[in-house]
């Protein structure tokens, strides 16, 4: 009979269908050199406290190393038949250095340890994460900046609104991911407590100093209690929940930018490196990257219900149910990285058509709010001026003109206050510049807001 390490009370060993069935390490092997980072602590600690002698300590960390080394040097075999990393890597350290590596297991579980390992892996990840929204942030204001004088219609249902400046919608981009960022730090902050030391779920007999090994590791403080010790995967939620909300925006960027990128709207051209083509229609050039961002967005959602629904109804404390959470979080945070590389080089490649953005921008009465505006300066209540102008549209749509077109008698059967100085009420750059309130689309206000985003990104380093 194959000993397993908990095989002591079997009679049999595990069916083999049930092996396969029941191991991870195909999937948990990305915890490896966490794996090992957390055991290095672990003994280190023990040593410390006397639970370990120097010489074992010393045996079980150089073997440790070796196997680490072999890890890294792609020469670690992954045996489905060793369950899980954790046991795979403990049985490596034996074959290594003799029965004295099953003394890396004192005072901890595997539900202590996976728990310590995937939060290693995550504080590894989010500090990637993080830069990786730093750097799409930057690249935001790049663009914002070099096309500080680009007006664009805005849109409320798809329909054109009213003028704004290209380098204003870039930068409500900004803020979403800006948001993110926070959310990110958010994350951070909540898991960063070591999970190591809860043991089984009860803590343990021995006199172990789980403060060092927090501190040793980085983390703020151990964890509180160790029976949400060991069940806890809130943090894993929380980080999903908050790539699901990234994506969400990301996906509505794309969207916003193959709208953008069609013949119709013509606003921007996507670069070839971001495109690709048809096998049949050789005329074609499809924004692909930007479809598949939206498609992956409905994937993250996915793997965030996998999460909840895991968890949910769970009895406390470890269950192997938790065994689950670790392809959808690995799966989510490698996409999610792929994405925000690929959508900052779709930002930082795409080319404008500035005379397009603008020449739509006039179409489509985008100014009739100002008129409405100017109406309401002369005196009139806004209720009044706003179907004074909403008739002055249709009349206006009737004999096929725009606002600009109308002669100051048509403009005068609507209303008397209207004077020769409306035009330049309806003109669209002197439309943008007059929205100075606070977070307005005026070029003064935008560049303000250029210049606190460059505030931002300078507070947190990249
Ligand atoms: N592979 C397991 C997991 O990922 C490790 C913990 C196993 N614990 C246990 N009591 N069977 O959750």
């Amino acid at each position: 009979m194959i000993q397993k390490p908990w095989g002591g009370r079997f009679k049999k060993n595990l069916d083999i269908d049930a092996e396969i069935f029941s191991a991870s390490i195909s999937i948990d092997k990305e915890l490896a050199i966490y794996d090992i980072k957390g055991s290095l602590a672990h003994i280190e600690m023990l040593n410390k406290q006397d639970v370990l002698k120097d010489s074992e300590y010393l045996q079980l960390k150089e073997g440790l190393l070796k196997v680490e080394q072999e890890i890294k040097e792609n020469n670690f075999v992954f045996k489905e038949s060793d369950e899980d990393i954790h046991m795979a890597i403990e049985k490596r350290l034996t074959e290594l250095i003799g029965s004295i590596g099953g003394k890396i297991h004192t005072a901890r579980s595997r539900n202590d340890q996976v728990a310590l390992d995937v939060k290693l892996y995550l504080k590894d990840k989010i500090e990637s994460i993080r830069r990786l929204l730093l750097l799409l942030l930057n690249s935001l204001i790049i663009k914002a900046e070099k096309h500080i004088d680009t007006i664009m219609p805005g849109y409320t249902h798809l329909q054109i609104a009213q003028p704004i400046l290209f380098a204003h919608y870039m930068l409500a981009y900004f803020e979403m991911f800006k948001r993110d960022y926070n959310r990110l730090l958010n994350v951070l902050n909540q898991l960063n407590y070591s999970p190591l030391g809860a043991a089984a779920l009860a803590g343990t007999n021995f006199d172990i100093d789980r403060f060092y090994v927090a501190n040793k590791l980085g983390f703020i403080a151990p964890t509180a209690n160790s029976i949400d010790t060991v069940s806890d995967r809130d943090y894993i939620i929380e980080l999903l929940s908050m790539v699901s909300i990234s994506m969400m925006h990301l996906s509505r960027l794309s969207e916003d930018l193959i709208i953008y990128s069609t013949k119709e709207f013509s606003f921007i051209t996507l670069s070839d490196e971001f495109t690709t083509g048809s096998s049949i229609m050789p005329q074609k050039k499809n924004p692909d990257m930007l479809e598949l961002i939206r498609g992956k967005c409905g994937s993250t959602y996915g793997q965030l219900m996998a999460l909840l629904t895991i968890l949910k109804g769970l009895p406390l404390s470890y269950n192997r149910d938790l065994q689950e959470d670790k392809k959808p979080l690995f799966d989510t945070i490698k996409e999610y990285t792929q994405t925000l590389v690929v959508i900052r080089k779709v930002i930082d490649t795409m080319e404008l058509n500035k005379s397009k953005m603008e020449e739509s921008a006039k179409s489509s009465f985008s100014t009739a709010t100002d008129l409405a505006d100017y109406l309401t300066s002369k005196g009139l209540p806004f209720r009044d001026a706003h179907r004074i102008v909403g008739n002055i549209v249709l009349y206006a749509l009737e004999c096929k003109k725009t606002l600009l077109d109308l002669t100051i008698d048509e403009y005068k059967n609507f209303a008397h206050c209207i004077d020769k100085d409306v035009y330049e009420h309806i003109d669209i750059y002197n439309s943008v510049n007059r929205k100075l309130s606070y977070g307005g689309t005026a070029m003064i206000r935008v560049q303000e807001q250029i210049g606190e985003a460059k505030n931002f990104i300078n507070e947190n380093k990249i």
